[in-house]
């Protein structure tokens, strides 16, 4: 590979491999359910992906794949499996006979009477007039899935209620949610894989404090819990709730439970063709050869941009603003799942891992940072998400949008080279263009479902286990030990930083 990359990446000239090659976009473009895929303004030619194809084999990432649909246990730090694709796996028979061949007929039967029972709740919570607002409480894969997709579905939204999301335990932001609410015409959703999380047990007590402190009675009616723990969410006074599993890890959770607030925006047809979107995609990605494979071809560019490029990020341009949370939901997946320095046994590994994911919405990303992807000192892969057909009917605005992400792609790589200095682009910047028919239920799923599988396949590439996420735990543990010293003043065992800035926040 190393070879390869001095020989032919190194110098890799996209606009001398389209000169050359007239196939290429045909060559280095795909469908797959849902999403067009447009590879060819990518660093690769057709030789460097043989070898990359090649070493996906060598990496076994078919077996690890057939391993994590199986149901075996490759979350071996936690000795658990990974099995959100059963979440939209289909109620058909021929889908209870493969599961039932895999050893987990019970678990999909379990899967499809929580989904009914979650479905049958979210149509129950429409068609109540007296509820006008619905609050999610939660906080990373709890919050982040929920809040892009009712973003993403908007004009599927055809409840008319008001769905709020608090994540943060910044106080201002329940208190900013909860100024606009009245009890009697709230329902508040407690979502959290653990029920242990202190930002959501902390918004929770409060937001019971304030519904009990305003005259609200029915706590039952009124909160409902979102939960694998639901003995702690009865604990706390809710009889409402909806399980999930320890095999849906929290960033892998929408599909599950917490996808309640989306079933409530769009309801029980739509949250099922959005279940069915992601289904198409995990057919494509478990059936389809590597070469043909959108989520393989997607992590063997990653890989090769970030082990022999050595570009250490990657930036993300919905070209829709319904997608605007969009790079923050994907930034979970990938930083979460895959931002590991050991591999699967504790090693240290030699090479580097996840890239920093970011982005915003374009255009409004072009008159921001835009600028230092195209003339900045470091090479950032982009990658587009445009949509064919808008939902609005104002004239104009849809071409234009779609003007913009295609020059954006063809400035990227074209460049300006008859100018000299502050007005030269160099050009040769890759992009990957993702292409939806229409922002829908189906397609966002399948979009999402692309992004989870390439994020598993770099995961397998790279050998780590990317469903862990230990690194989240430390400063947990030194949080609780810190909030009671805000309120004594003991700076006992503090590094002077932390005791210094601790006393200063203390003083009057
Ligand atoms: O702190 C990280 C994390 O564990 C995420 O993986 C998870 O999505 C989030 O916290 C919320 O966890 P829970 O759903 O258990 O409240």
């Amino acid at each position: 590979m190393h070879q390869q990359f001095e020989a032919q990446g190194r110098s890799f000239d996209l606009r001398q491999a389209f000169a050359a090659q007239p196939q290429r976009f045909a060559d280095f473009s795909q469908s797959a359910p849902h999403v067009f895929a447009d590879l060819s303004k990518n660093l690769i030619d057709t030789a460097t992906q043989q070898l990359l194809l090649e070493l996906a084999r060598e990496c076994r990432v078919e077996q690890h794949r057939d391993a994590m649909f199986a149901g075996e246990k490759i979350n071996h730090t936690e000795q658990r499996a990974v099995l959100h694709t059963l979440l939209r796996t289909p109620d058909t028979a021929a889908a209870a006979a493969q599961a039932k061949e895999r050893q987990l007929g019970a678990e999909l039967r379990d899967v499809h009477a929580t989904l009914n029972a979650m479905l049958a709740y979210a149509q129950q919570v429409r068609a109540d007039q007296a509820i006008t607002d619905v609050v999610n409480i939660g906080i990373g894969g709890s919050d982040l899935g929920p809040q892009m997709a009712v973003l993403a579905l908007d004009s599927f939204a055809t409840t008319g209620k008001r769905l709020h999301f608090v994540a943060n335990v910044d106080g201002h932001e329940l208190a900013a949610v909860l100024q606009r609410l009245r009890p009697e015409s709230t329902l508040f959703l407690i979502a959290s894989k653990t029920f242990t999380t202190i930002e959501t047990m902390t918004n929770a007590r409060s937001a019971k404090q304030w519904f009990e402190a305003n005259g609200g009675t029915d706590i039952a009616r009124h909160f409902a819990a979102l939960t694998t723990n639901v003995a702690a969410a009865n604990a706390f006074g809710i009889a409402t709730t909806f399980g999930f599993w320890d095999w849906v890890g929290g960033r892998y959770s929408m599909w599950s439970a917490i996808g309640l607030p989306i079933a409530i925006a769009i309801g029980a047809d739509g949250f099922r063709d959005f279940l069915a979107g992601a289904h198409a995609m995990d057919e494509h990605f478990r059936s389809t050869a590597l070469e043909q494979n959108l989520p393989v071809r997607l992590a063997l560019l990653d890989l090769w941009y970030r082990n022999f490029h050595g570009f250490s990020s990657r930036s993300i341009a919905p070209y829709h603003s319904a997608l605007r949370r969009l790079p923050a939901y994907l930034q979970q997946l990938e930083m979460e799942s895959n931002g590991k320095r050991v591999d699967g046994t504790g090693q240290a590994l030699p090479y580097g891992t996840s890239p920093v994911l970011w982005g915003e919405p374009g255009t409004n990303g072009q008159h921001a940072y835009f600028q230092m992807l195209h003339q900045g000192t470091d090479v950032v892969p982009l990658e587009f998400v445009a949509v064919k057909k808008a939902r609005h009917a104002l004239p104009g605005h849809h071409e234009l949008l779609l003007a913009n992400v295609l020059a954006q792609a063809q400035a990227l790589m074209v460049g300006k080279a008859d100018a000299g200095g502050h007005r030269h682009f160099p050009g040769n910047r890759p992009s990957t263009f993702l292409l939806l028919e229409d922002l829908t239920p189906a397609s966002l799923g399948a979009l999402i479902a692309l992004q989870e599988h390439r994020v598993f396949v770099s995961g397998a590439l790279w050998g780590i286990n990317s469903f862990d996420q230990w690194g989240v735990e430390l400063g947990k543990v030194l949080a609780v030990d810190i909030a009671p010293r805000l309120q004594s003043g003991d700076c006992t065992g503090l590094d002077a930083s932390t005791a210094g800035l601790l006393q200063r926040l203390r003083s009057a």
